[in-house]
């Protein structure tokens, strides 16, 4: 499902990440645990395809879901429209559908500055789970957030797993994160960074 074999990514002349090998069967969950400059961000930019700047090899599903750090919403656009933007092939009812399952069911017509930060986040969730995708990649969405907010988007983000039945790869420096999210912690780390993780069976 998921094959990363990178051997190599500069930033200049400064050698950012070492040795990176990563294989994911259907549906297993890893978080990537790491401090804060050792690479989580690029080696997952990396795996999704936005940067191809690097030394090696990946093999990632094209239907991918990417979620940032920040929440990323189109100001200019309500709700509705954020999703369906990103997502043409989902009806209506569809969006509605999901945007009740984030607690967000009244607020399809309302833009981003409408709406309080944790609703913010969990419109951004919304768009990342609305269609199927293989593969789901989460750079520390969860971060900043005050710990009542983080446990609802953690909450909410295992039971759209769960339902979705997808890969994830999940970035992260807090280790409680993958426990909620029932991942396995593989750690990245090293000056350069390296990472070595085998599908769980093998
Ligand atoms: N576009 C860039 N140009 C130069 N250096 C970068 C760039 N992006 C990241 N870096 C550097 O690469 C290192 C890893 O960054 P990053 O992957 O964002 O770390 P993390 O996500 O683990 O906090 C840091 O030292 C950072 O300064
Ligand atoms: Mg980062």
């Amino acid at each position: 499902m998921l094959e990363v074999n990178v051997t190599g990514k500069f930033f200049g002349d400064q050698k950012i990440l070492g040795a990176c090998k990563l294989k994911l069967k259907p549906a297993e969950r890893i978080s990537i645990l790491g401090p804060s400059g050792v690479g989580k961000s690029t080696l997952l930019r990396i795996i999704s395809g936005l940067d191809t700047n690097f030394e090696g090899v990946v093999k990632c599903p094209e239907k991918l879901a990417f979620m940032f750090q920040g929440p990323n919403l189109l100001a200019w656009r309500t709700c509705y429209q954020n999703l369906l933007i990103f997502h043409p092939e989902v009806s209506q009812t569809g969006a509605t559908q999901m945007l009740e399952q984030v607690g967000l069911g009244d607020k399809g017509f309302f833009y981003p500055d409408q709406l309080s930060l944790g609703q913010q986040r969990r419109l951004a969730l919304a768009r990342t789970f609305l269609s199927p995708a293989d593969i789901i990649l989460l750079d520390e969405p969860f971060t900043s957030l005050d710990p009542k907010l983080k446990l609802e988007m953690l909450t909410l983000t295992r039971t759209l797993l769960d339902q979705s039945k997808s890969t994830l790869v999940h970035v992260t420096h807090d280790i409680s994160e993958s426990e909620y999210l029932m991942s396995n912690a593989v750690e990245l780390k090293g000056n350069p960074a390296t990472l070595h993780h085998q599908a769980s069976d093998e």
